[in-house]
């Protein structure tokens, strides 16, 4: 990621994660500068195995971002090359996923990290997790899934799945949100 020689600086989001922390270690293990957000830098429960980690002393730096707060990103993303958005409300027992807890800080959340990466016009690559969940969910489950295989969304409406409730308006905007973005990238 950037050329050789280039400072390679990076944002990691939801870095206290799972999945994050050990995409932290492994950017932190390779020479980036890692720029990582959590909800609460001061909650050491959360944060402590970060700053713990190998180079953090010199190459990580925690910065306070919530999906749920527009704009919260802008300026841990500012002048990054590459952004990790690793970040989710991963609340399945929710009893509210639809509008408040889940699916819309997801979705408003993307939206907002992909303006910080159009505004800060130094990312080159955004990676985004996805999960099996855009794959599998279907009443037939298959032995082997690739990247020709999506879930039916008709079933998933049907038997109301762990959060169900996406709203699809908003999922057409937030693709073309990404087309648009990654496109002014290729530029
Ligand atoms: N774990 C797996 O095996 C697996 C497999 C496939 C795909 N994935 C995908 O990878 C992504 C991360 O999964 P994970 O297992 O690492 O989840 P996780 O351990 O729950 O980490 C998600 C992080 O997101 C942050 N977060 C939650 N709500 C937030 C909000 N409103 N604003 C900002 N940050 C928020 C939390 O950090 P703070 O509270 O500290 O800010 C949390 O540490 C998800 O998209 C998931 O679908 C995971």
């Amino acid at each position: 990621m950037g050329a050789e020689g280039e400072v390679k600086t990076v944002c990691v989001t939801g870095a206290s994660g799972f999945i994050g922390s050990w995409l932290t270690m492994r950017l932190l293990e390779q020479g980036y500068t890692v720029r990582a957000t959590v909800r609460d830098p001061g909650d050491e429960r959360k944060v402590k195995h970060l700053v713990e980690l190998p180079n953090a002393n010199t190459h990580l730096t925690l910065w306070k971002s919530d999906l749920s707060v527009p704009g919260s990103f802008d300026d841990a993303i500012h002048g990054c090359s590459g952004v990790f958005h690793v970040a989710t409300p991963m609340d399945f027992d929710s009893p509210d996923p639809g509008q408040n807890e889940v699916i819309k800080p997801t979705v408003d959340g993307v939206l907002d990290i992909m303006k910080a990466c159009a505004k800060a016009r130094t990312v080159r690559r955004i990676v985004f997790t996805s999960s099996a969940g855009t794959v599998d969910a279907e009443e037939h489950p298959k032995p082997i899934y690739d990247e020709n295989n999506w879930s039916d969304l008709e079933f998933i409406q049907r038997v109301k799945m762990t959060g169900w409730v996406f709203d699809f308006p908003q999922f057409y905007i937030y693709l073309f949100y990404i087309l648009i973005v990654v496109d002014s990238f290729d530029r």
